[in-house]
């Protein structure tokens, strides 16, 4: 069926793609493995022209289990190029979400200073203890070693998961972020060499605290528009009760001295990630070049409601577009800004674009595409409600738009095709926005089966999976009230990094 929709369009380039990225529901710019199970990414970093991303994987079946690490690289965080299971279960202790870093200065010896390792550090599972383990590496990530005197930190606890480590220049020693879930709390953990540590503080609960916690990150990140200012992010995920039911991405702004997170807003606040069902475990990755200097977040493209269930074959799961953060200053206070990474423009194929159209105008239009870039202004002009259908044909649509009198963009998936494999999935999503002087931004990824909504110039960011028919593509416009209009559209196709061509 997707070959035939393919062929229909007439295209005869076709690059030599592995069979595996043509199957119903395959994305064709986001990162999946070729086969198997995959769950959150892990051990993100940045060495020798390479974005390192591992991931939890079940190299032996299509749902969780035997949990390992799978590893890709890229250059340009598009291009995937597969590459052996990294860390492999062992002992029965299986590897568990962790991070990575470049020991520079080779402060483990497990290098030399002219080879600096790499460091894994990973949480060891069994079914009654997680521990804190490293593993290193002197072949840019080809091969592991695990570290003899494994683990480097043991509480005894049958719950305490998922380290985050990098070096803190300003007290010159590796810091340790890492989840003691049933407790709803952090522990901040300082070493001078990867395989001595210490307790330096814990943060916790406060913000969404109802359900566990897991996979956290902290990092410095630049406030926009205030010329090397910073404030302190602290991300922590949490396993249900997330923006969109299940479970999902908070975040907390501070500040942090080397020993404490210091939060600059009220406990109970709440600040999502992402508003969407389909954004979990978000990391960023550590040791981009300061040439450089972006903070780049990924997370896992699904929702541990109904994750192992979603109808694809032979792999399960992807990870979201990679988006680069920063802060900004609004009238609430400092707020997360992500943006989907420049690489994604070197995907685009030539645009089609649009000035001044009303909405009735720009559904005559007649659009379509199945993995595409769409960017709108749009100037409300009295409407309730404006919407994009996005991957439709009769019934079936998936639903973003901007509702006025809500004050909320959203996500409708729920005429979006196949969600009966969980009762929660055909839902619709919403995040709080406001529409300053009636004018809404809309820029939107969708890729066959996923549709990533960034609104209010990436102040608000909405990551669904849906699973429509291949031969949905259409994109409708369709409004309520008032007289709105398409101040400028633009439509890219977005070329497959996978082989496959767009329409
Ligand atoms: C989050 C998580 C982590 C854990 C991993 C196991 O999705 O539960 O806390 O390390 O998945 O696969």
């Amino acid at each position: 069926m997707v070959l035939t929709a393919i062929l229909a369009t007439g295209c005869t380039e076709r690059p030599a793609a592995p069979v595996a990225y043509r199957e119903p529901f395959r994305l064709q710019y986001h990162f999946s493995p070729e086969k198997n199970w995959m769950n959150d990414p892990n051990g993100l970093v940045y060495h020798d022209g390479e974005y390192h991303l591992f991931y939890q994987h079940n190299p032996y079946g299509d749902r969780w289990g035997h949990m390992s690490w799978g590893h890709a690289v890229s250059p340009d965080l598009m291009h995937w190029e597969h590459l052996p299971v990294a860390l492999e279960e062992e002992d029965g202790i299986m590897i568990f979400s962790g991070s990575a870093v470049v020991d520079t200065r080779n402060t483990s010896g497990f290098g030399t200073a002219d080879q600096p390792p790499m460091v894994a550090i990973y949480t060891g599972h069994t079914d009654t203890l997680q521990t804190q383990h490293i593993a290193y590496s002197v072949d840019r990530g080809r091969t592991w070693t695990k570290y003899a005197g494994n683990p480097v930190i043991d509480l005894g606890l049958k719950d305490f998961r998922d380290p985050k480590v990098f070096w803190h220049d300003e007290s010159g020693q590796w810091i340790m972020v890492v989840s003691v879930p049933a407790e709803h709390n952090v522990h901040f953990y300082g070493s001078p060499d990867l395989k001595e540590w210490t307790f330096l503080s814990a943060f916790g609960p406060e913000g969404a605290s109802d359900s566990i916690w897991e996979c956290p990150d902290l990092f410095p990140l630049p406030i926009e528009g205030r010329d090397g200012a910073t404030r302190w992010v602290l991300i922590v995920n949490i396993g249900s009760n997330a923006a969109a039911g299940g479970s999902g991405g908070q975040y907390f702004v501070g500040s942090f001295d080397g020993k404490t997170f210091t939060n600059d807003n009220p406990p109970e606040q709440v600040l999502w990630v992402d508003h969407g069902a389909d954004f979990y475990a978000g990391v960023t990755w550590g040791d981009i070049p300061e040439s450089d200097g972006r903070r780049i977040l990924i997370g896992w493209f699904n929702n541990w409601q109904y994750a192992q269930d979603i109808p694809t074959s032979p792999w399960r799961s992807a990870q979201s577009v990679p988006r680069a953060l920063a802060l900004r200053e609004t009238p609430q206070g400092l707020r997360l800004v992500q943006h989907p990474v420049r690489e994604v423009e070197s995907l685009r194929e030539t645009p089609q674009t649009f000035a001044g159209l009303d909405f009735a105008a720009a559904d005559a239009l007649g659009l379509k595409g199945n993995q595409f870039e769409l960017n709108a202004e749009i100037a409300l002009n009295g409407a309730d409600r404006v919407e994009i259908a996005v991957l439709a044909r009769g019934a079936e649509q998936t639903v973003v738009g901007y509702d006025a009198s809500e004050g909320v963009v959203f996500i409708d998936r729920t005429a979006s095709g196949i969600g009966d494999f969980h009762d929660a999935f055909l839902a619709r999503h919403t995040a709080p926005l406001a529409a300053p002087d009636g004018i809404v931004r809309l820029r939107l990824l969708v890729d066959w089966s996923s549709v990533e909504l960034f609104a209010g110039d990436g102040l608000v960011a909405l990551s669904d999976r849906v699973f429509p028919d291949p031969e949905s593509q259409s994109i409708r416009f369709s409004h309520a009230g008032g007289s709105p209009v398409l101040t400028s559209l633009a439509i890219w196709p977005l070329k497959s990094t996978w082989g496959r061509p767009s329409l």
